[in-house]
């Protein structure tokens, strides 16, 4: 029995291009920050690259499993020049804050149609949002904390693995 809806179909469809538009985003920063040898920056963006491709992979899995139809469309290409540190951790934290209004906008459309399945499989990314913002508003915390100084704070960037 096909579990998903046309709509939720389409719109998960177009929320695979954003995750992994979100994974080529980071990669962008990343690459930015390797370049400016900012080793430690362009490692967590680098793994925040491949976060991305996991996200997109649990809609792919999900459409899959409910006997919908995955397509894939189009990936914008991203900038692989900034200004600065801040300006690719602003980038960041307007990027996660865009995408948490895109989840629950396919959470209402799920809501609005009884869609149980997706409203149940949409938590996770609902929860997954909350980290990713406090993740990225964590980015500037830092970068304050160490008065914006590039080589101190790349110092003292890490992550945990996930
Ligand atoms: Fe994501
Ligand atoms: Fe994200």
């Amino acid at each position: 029995m096909v579990l998903i809806s046309k709509e939720i179909n389409e719109i998960m469809n177009a929320q695979i291009m954003k995750e992994l538009g979100s994974a080529y985003i980071y990669l962008g920063i990343s690459t930015w920050a390797e370049e400016k040898s900012l080793h430690n920056m362009a490692k967590w963006f680098n793994a925040q690259a491949k976060e991305e491709y996991t996200h997109a992979e649990r809609f792919v899995n999900y459409i899959i499993e409910t006997g919908g139809h995955v397509e894939y469309q189009t990936i914008d290409g991203v900038k692989t020049d900034f200004e600065s540190v801040e300006d690719c951790i602003k980038a960041t934290i307007e990027h996660e804050e865009y995408i948490t209004g895109e989840i629950k906008k396919i959470l209402e459309k799920a809501m609005e149609l009884k869609e149980y399945e997706a409203i149940e499989m949409l938590q996770w990314f609902i929860k997954e949002q909350i980290e990713e913002e406090a993740q990225s508003n964590e980015l500037m915390t830092t970068y304050i904390l160490f008065r914006k100084n590039d080589a101190l704070w790349d110092q003292h960037l890490h992550r945990d693995e996930e």
